[in-house]
């Protein structure tokens, strides 16, 4: 997987071109594309058809429906803020990964009982970044985590050198790739 994934949100079309070229010309090659606009479906397709090279996800995929209109579009991976077994089960028809916000133990016993290792950890900065991730890894050394929501330039790097976090999410990376273009 990706080490960098960009939460982007596209309210027109359009965005899609300004905001995939961005991150492209930064060296990131991924975008999670959230379902929070009325768009996101379509701006999955855009993007998937324009930047074949890229690894396009869909965000903020809270119901079954919205997996599967993701997936049609050609998401290649599947993220939530929480863990839903519906969309879980759907991903695992379609052999797509699925990384789960959770933050708690319960949540992540959940997920390994769905089969799945890698969860997203949403709001990191709220759920006590990177001391919880330390502190979760003592009992689940088998999960790896993708801290997301407040993370910025100023901690990146702490995370980054915990070798539990497997990619790190948010939105800053889109903020830099346009301030950089
Ligand atoms: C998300 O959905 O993952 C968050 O909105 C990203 O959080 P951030 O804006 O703090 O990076």
């Amino acid at each position: 997987m990706e080490k960098f994934i960009p939460v982007v949100v596209i309210k027109e079309l359009p965005e899609v071109d300004t905001i995939l070229s961005a991150l492209k010309a930064n060296g990131i090659n991924c975008a999670e594309i959230t379902f929070r606009t009325a768009c996101a479906k379509d701006a999955i397709k855009l993007a998937c058809e324009k930047y074949p090279d890229m690894s396009i996800g869909a965000g903020t995929v809270i119901n079954k429906e919205q997996c599967i209109d993701a997936i049609a579009a050609g998401a290649t991976f599947i993220v939530s803020p929480g863990l839903s077994r519906d969309v879980a089960e759907v991903c695992k028809e379609h052999n797509i990964p699925y990384y789960p916000g959770c933050v708690t133990p319960t949540e992540i016993m959940a997920a390994l009982d769905l089969g799945i290792t890698t969860v997203k950890f949403f709001p990191a900065n709220v759920y006590g970044g990177l001391n919880a991730l330390k502190a979760l890894s003592a009992p689940f050394s088998q999960v790896k985590f993708i801290p997301t929501g407040g993370v910025d330039r100023g901690n990146i790097d702490e995370f980054l050198a915990f070798d539990k976090v497997a990619a790190i999410g948010g939105s800053f990376f889109v903020k830099e790739a346009l301030e950089n273009k």
